[in-house]
């Protein structure tokens, strides 16, 4: 490895998030809340092996983790066919993949065969009334089953992701915590985002961390915070009985001082922050012969010149509103969340 590059805060490039496609077959109302989107044209989704190309030139620069994103990354024809690239390069110390569930159960063993090291469930309620409201779709019972089939696939340090709104399932915490604590996974419970996507984002409907720790405290009195250091974007936390679970606070109280995360949309733009108005494109030169020393040149550039702590600036604020307009995502569909990985 070259020697690791620094943004002009002093962050590294560690941690990559590879969106694989656009697409998805869940309508959560926190991320797609309309039916229908304009899709990211086909013939400019990125290759298998123009991914490999380019985390590998990640890889130089001093990617250490990849994740896989959507969209809904399973619905990617031959994903493990991906995964087998990216587990054969051992500078690769964490290969995991974020996705709904919906079609892992099928999926789990042969993902696993092809060397994906981790799976992250995105789990928002344990009642199958309130999926079909969430996300509008019926597919509760399949998520369920996928979530179950992950650890006899031989996968561990599962994780469940539960986006935690007001109203809608902030009276499941623990109960959720419960259901981690059988599957095994470690729970997270995510702040509301004013990401693009998020469209009807109100204030108050964000439950904060403080308030989803009284709730948790009152249920299983004292809450402990696990001491640890980590650029990972959930604060841990351990209950008497030794579960572990997490709390991601975007929102009240943003990691963006040690984010070391950047995103590659399935199309080849490289986004180096959430909130990011606009990416770098990495596909035009790929398809146009750069060489790995240019696109080396490109990112590195990219990178040092990076000053973004999107969530910081959006909490400076005070008062907020939904990031960007129903207009302004069609006219650019890589200003939504789905697009650019969750
Ligand atoms: P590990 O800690 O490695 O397990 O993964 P992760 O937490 O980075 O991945 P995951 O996809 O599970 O991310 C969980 C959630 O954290 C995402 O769905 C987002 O809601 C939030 N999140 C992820 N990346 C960012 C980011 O770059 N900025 C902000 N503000 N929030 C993020
Ligand atoms: N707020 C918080 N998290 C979000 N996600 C998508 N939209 C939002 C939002 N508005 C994240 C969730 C979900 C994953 C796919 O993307 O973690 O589980
Ligand atoms: Fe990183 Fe941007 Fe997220 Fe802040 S908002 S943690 S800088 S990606």
């Amino acid at each position: 490895m070259t020697t690791p590059v620094l943004d002009t805060r002093g962050r590294r490039l560690r941690n990559l998030r590879v969106s694989v496609t656009d697409r998805c077959n869940l309508r959560c109302g926190y991320c797609m809340p309309e039916e229908e989107y304009v899709w990211l044209p086909r013939e400019e989704i990125l290759h298998f092996e123009e991914i490999s190309r380019l985390v590998d030139v990640f890889i130089e620069l001093g990617v250490d983790k990849v994740r896989l994103t959507g969209g809904e990354p399973l619905l990617r024809r031959d994903l493990p066919a991906l995964i087998r690239l990216l587990a054969a390069k051992p500078a690769l110390r964490d290969l995991a993949i974020t996705t709904n569930g919906v079609l892992l159960a099928a999926a789990a063993p042969a993902l696993r065969a092809a060397g994906l090291h981790r799976v992250t469930v995105s789990l928002d309620t344990l009642r199958p009334e309130r999926f079909v409201a969430l996300t509008r779709r019926d597919t509760h019972a399949q998520v369920l089953e996928g979530i179950a089939s992950v650890p006899g696939a031989g996968f561990t340090g599962t994780k469940l992701d539960t986006v935690v709104i007001r109203g809608i399932n902030d009276d499941e915490l623990a109960d959720l915590i419960e259901y981690g604590k059988r599957v095994p996974a470690e729970v997270r419970f995510i702040e509301y985002m004013d990401v693009g996507g998020a469209t009807r984002w109100s204030f108050d409907q964000v439950m904060s961390r403080k308030e989803m720790l009284e709730r948790l405290e009152r249920r299983y009195g004292r809450i402990e915070p696990v001491v640890e250091d980590s650029t990972a974007p959930a604060d841990r936390f351990r209950l008497s009985d030794g579960t572990v679970f997490g709390i991601i606070s975007s929102t009240t109280a943003p990691f963006c001082a040690a984010c070391d995360r950047s995103r590659l949309t399935a199309d080849g733009l490289w986004y180096l922050c959430l909130y990011a108005m606009r990416g770098l494109d990495l596909r035009g030169p790929l398809r146009g012969g750069a060489s790995n020393a240019q696109l080396t040149g490109l990112i590195t550039g990219g990178w040092t010149a990076r000053t973004d702590r999107g969530a910081e600036d959006r909490l400076a604020l005070g008062q907020r509103t939904p990031l960007i307009q129903v207009g302004g995502l069609k006219r650019d569909p890589h200003l939504e969340m789905h697009t650019r990985g969750g």
